[in-house]
């Protein structure tokens, strides 16, 4: 088969030309980056949690009415998805303090917010995401009134839903990261979700013991990472008979040079 083309390398996934026009493939690696890169690693098996976890909650997603990029899964690392123009803006949602929020206003971690904040950060690695004010992103134009209408609002229909869907499997939602794409049709666009919804970009608390399942144990040397995310997907019900199955599979796949 021809070598695809790639059209991006970012921190945690490769993008490739698609089959169709419009269409790219989305590959998730293994690699795991925090502050702003200054801090590497990889993950073992990440690429193939984050790649099923993504596909079930933007399934998901698409049921309730939030559209989005996700077309199909194709393989372990890959999925199809709709090529976007993606809005440079990250959209912070949070629940409970912790990280960032913690450390700029003095509020303890695990500080129940008194409503659900949103944050944004102007996506731009030289500068390290600088937080900014929806004033920003109307003075530079990085999105129109409109657009950031339509984000808050299914920032906030997301947060609702994931809110609940973990809560049933026993996880707080504490805070996480989403990005929107436009997709272009003619000469109008409109705004979907884009991206991936992993524990990459989660803070994901178990609701008793408050153990971390998310970046968090890489970001704060915590270890035991996959194991966090592979606990994730299991109570999702993502992994049929053991934990370890997603990997095994996968192992076993490269094993007959799949
Ligand atoms: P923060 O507390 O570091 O600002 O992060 C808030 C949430 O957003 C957390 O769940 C991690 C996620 N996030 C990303 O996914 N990518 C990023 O570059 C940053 C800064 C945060």
């Amino acid at each position: 088969m021809a070598r695809r083309r790639q059209i991006y390398e970012g921190k945690a996934k490769i993008l490739y030309e698609g089959p169709e026009p419009g269409t790219i493939i989305q590959y998730f690696k293994d690699d795991a980056t925090a502050f702003n890169a200054q801090k590497k690693g990889t993950i073992s098996g990440k690429g193939v949690l984050n790649n099923r976890i993504s596909e079930h909650i933007f399934t998901l997603l698409n049921t309730i009415g939030v559209p989005n990029h996700f077309i199909r899964r194709l393989n372990m690392r890959e999925q199809l998805v709709r090529q976007v123009e993606i809005v440079p803006i990250e959209v912070v949602v949070r629940n409970v303090a912790a990280g960032s929020l913690s450390t700029r206003l003095g509020i303890e971690e695990g500080e129940p917010l008194p409503r659900t904040l949103i944050e944004y950060c102007y996506k731009d690695d030289a500068l390290g995401d600088p937080l900014v004010a929806e004033e920003h992103i109307a003075c530079f134009g990085w999105a129109s009134q409109d657009e950031m209408n339509d984000i808050a609002d299914m920032a906030i229909r997301v947060n609702d839903f994931l809110c609940g869907l973990f809560a049933g499997i026993g996880i707080r939602l504490v805070d996480f990261k989403l990005e929107f794409g436009r997709l272009w049709e003619n000469d109008y666009s409109r705004l979907i979700l884009a991206d991936e919804i992993s524990p990459d970009g989660c803070r994901l608390w178990d609701m008793t013991t408050n153990e971390k399942l998310d970046k968090d144990r890489f970001r704060r040397d915590l270890g035991g990472e996959v194991e966090a995310y592979q606990e994730v997907a299991r109570r999702l019900g993502l992994l049929r008979e053991d934990a370890n199955e997603v990997l095994d599979l996968e192992q076993h796949r490269r094993k007959r040079g799949k």
